[in-house]
């Protein structure tokens, strides 16, 4: 499968076949992993849990008992850094026909962060399943997805803007961005909120967050991050598909906008 195809068909993936996942599917996966980068060049560590070994339970996945999880130390754009390295996992994942699901929050934490031998300065912000995808969901994953309307995303008008946030950019307007663009608006983000916000200017691309309420901690992480490096990945993979060479600068453009936080702009080579 081609990536700009795993990024169309991918969908979290709740509900196994039962089928233990083959150690040569387990290596591969945990390769890439290991040697996947991300444009803040935040080191990040990958295990690769088992659910009876490490007693680790999530109350909305049935059917496997193979579980990837990341971690790293807190530090600013941490968030950013593994939301953009794990997505591109879970995609990686998806073209070797593997189910996935992003999980931060419907899970036994403590349990998987002992698995993770997790240090305090440290963040383990989210872990995902691995398996072969079951035939047919589960009535709660059934449920769970009507629940944040999964399979729905927001219009182009309302995420894409053209040099200004009054000016809602639509699909036509896009131009070679258009496919670009599209794999952001079909990243996955927690609880389906698609926090990402874009203004084209130019050759650049100035992503920005649109915050809901409860998703940072105390301690300041921000899982809206986490979703923003998500779009920061697909937009990058969408790009390189497109044959359009982005880097990724943190420059804030100053833009006027009342609700929204700056994050990082793809800008042309
Ligand atoms: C950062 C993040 C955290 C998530 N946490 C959970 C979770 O705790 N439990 C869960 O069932 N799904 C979780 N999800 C999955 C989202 O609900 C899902 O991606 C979204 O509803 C869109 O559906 P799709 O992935 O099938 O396209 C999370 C997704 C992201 C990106």
């Amino acid at each position: 499968m081609y990536i700009m195809e795993a990024i169309r068909h991918r969908r979290s993936v709740r509900t196994f076949d039962g089928t233990p996942l083959r150690p040569e599917d387990i290596e591969k996966v945990a390769e890439y992993a290991q040697n996947v980068d991300n444009p803040y060049e935040l080191p990040i560590e990958w295990k690769i849990l088992d659910a009876k070994r490490d007693s680790l339970s999530s109350p909305v996945i049935v059917g496997t008992d193979t579980w990837i999880a990341g971690k790293l130390k807190r530090a600013p754009h941490a968030e950013e850094a593994f939301g953009y390295a794990f997505e591109k996992v879970v995609l990686f994942a998806e073209m070797m026909d593997l189910g996935t699901t992003w999980i931060a929050g419907t899970m036994d934490r403590a349990a998987f962060e002992r698995a993770m031998e997790l240090a305090e300065d440290e963040v383990m912000p989210c872990v995902s399943p691995l398996g072969y995808p079951a035939r047919k969901m589960s009535l709660r994953e059934t449920l769970m997805r009507k629940g944040v309307k999964a399979d729905s995303r927001f219009e182009f008008e309302k995420l894409f803007f053209d040099g200004s946030f009054d000016k809602p950019l639509a699909p036509e307007g896009a131009g070679e961005l258009k496919p670009v663009l599209e794999a952001v608006r079909l990243a996955p983000s927690a609880v389906n909120k698609q926090p990402w916000r874009i203004v084209i200017e130019g050759g650049k691309a100035h992503f920005y967050e649109k915050k809901s309420k409860g998703f940072a901690d105390p301690k300041g992480w921000d899982l809206q991050k986490v979703d923003i490096g998500i779009a920061l990945a697909h937009f990058e993979i969408g790009a390189e598909a497109a044959g359009i060479r982005m880097s990724l600068k943190v420059d804030d453009p100053g833009i006027k906008t009342d609700d929204l936080h700056y994050i990082a702009s793809y800008v042309r080579e």
